[in-house]
This record gives C-alpha cells, structure tokens and sequence, in this order.
C-alpha cells in the first residue's frame, strides 16, 4: 500500500463491503466543516463509501443515493451537528454555482459528503477539502486515492491513515 506522498493515501478495496467499513472509520474522525469530496465513475463506488462515512459519523438513518434529490440532509442525535450528502451527477456547473453551497460548505457544525464533486471544482477547491477518487480495477476490486487540501483535511487524513495502516 503505498503512501504517494504526505498528503495523499492510496487504498485497494476488495470489495463493497471493504469500502464501506473504510468510510464508516473516515466518519468517525469527522468535524464540524470537513468537506469530503467524492470522484470517480458511475458504479465506482461513491455511494457505498459515502454510506459508510455516514455510519461512522452517526447518521440515524442510512445514507442512500441522493441522485434524484441532490442533497439529503442528516442530523446526528446527540449533538445536532450535520451532514450532508450531496450529488452533483445532474447538474451543470452554472447549476451547481446557483445552489448556495457555500452557506453549507465548510460552515461550523456541518459536515458535507458530495459525488461527482469534480463537477464542480471551483466551489470545492476553496479552503480545503478531502478528495476521495475511486476507480474501477475489476468487479469488485477498488483503487481509493485521498488527497488532502488544507492543513485541517491533512490533519484528518493523517488520523486515518494512522487507524488504517498503524503509522
Ligand atoms: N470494492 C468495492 N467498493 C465499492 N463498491 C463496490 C466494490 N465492489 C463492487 N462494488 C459495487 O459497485 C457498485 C458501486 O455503486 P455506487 O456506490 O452506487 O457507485 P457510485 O455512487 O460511484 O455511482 C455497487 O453495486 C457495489 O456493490
Ligand atoms: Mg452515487
């Protein structure tokens, strides 16, 4: 498992259940602000890791596809902190600018979990984010790259990369 750099991590994911254990461990070092950026392909796996990370956090109910509803917001129990799963598949990026994400991007108290985030660079790039891009290797094997932007989302990628491979 190589560690490109210090601010990128690359995983190999044998399969659905794997990711989804693997963003359920993300979920759990979540803070008010994260931004998790997901890219790669239909059927990448996007959904899957966004449900895991939404069973890590603490999401009552599962986190399904919001495809057809662009965001499905989630609170959690115990501290009202949200989160929100966001998907741009069918949007264009002028759509995407008009949303007024950026009252949820990065705002305290509120985590935002967004697929097809490459769709909209400029509204993600901002202050900083966690990129996760996933690719198709066969069936069922996944490779997941995270690349880090901004000294927090490093911060987080360095807790998780600690959980996962012990340094
Ligand atoms: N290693 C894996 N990680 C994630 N999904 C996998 C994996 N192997 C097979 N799959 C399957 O690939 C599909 C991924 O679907 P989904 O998460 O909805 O993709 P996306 O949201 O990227 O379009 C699911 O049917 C899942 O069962
Ligand atoms: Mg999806």
């Amino acid at each position: 498992m190589p560690i490109l750099n210090q601010d990128t991590f690359e995983f190999v994911s044998r399969n659905a259940d794997q990711t989804r254990r693997l963003g359920a461990r993300l979920g759990t070092l979540l803070e008010g602000g994260d931004i998790i950026a997901l890219e790669g392909n239909l059927g990448a796996g996007k959904t899957v890791l966004a449900q895991g990370i939404g069973r890590g956090w603490g999401a009552q109910d599962p986190l399904i596809s919001p495809t057809f509803v662009l965001m499905r917001r989630h609170t959690r129990p115990h501290d009202q902190q949200k989160l929100y799963h966001i998907d741009f598949y069918r949007l264009q990026p002028a759509e995407i600018a008009h949303l007024g994400l950026e009252e949820i991007l990065g705002a305290p108290g509120t985590i935002a979990v967004v697929e097809w985030a490459d769709r909209a660079p400029d509204i993600i790039s901002g202050e900083g984010h966690l990129r996760i891009t996933l690719h198709c290797l066969d069936e069922y094997r996944r490779t997941l790259t995270f690349h880090a932007v901004g000294d927090r989302h490093n911060a987080l990628l360095e807790n998780f990369r600690k959980e996962i491979i012990g340094r």
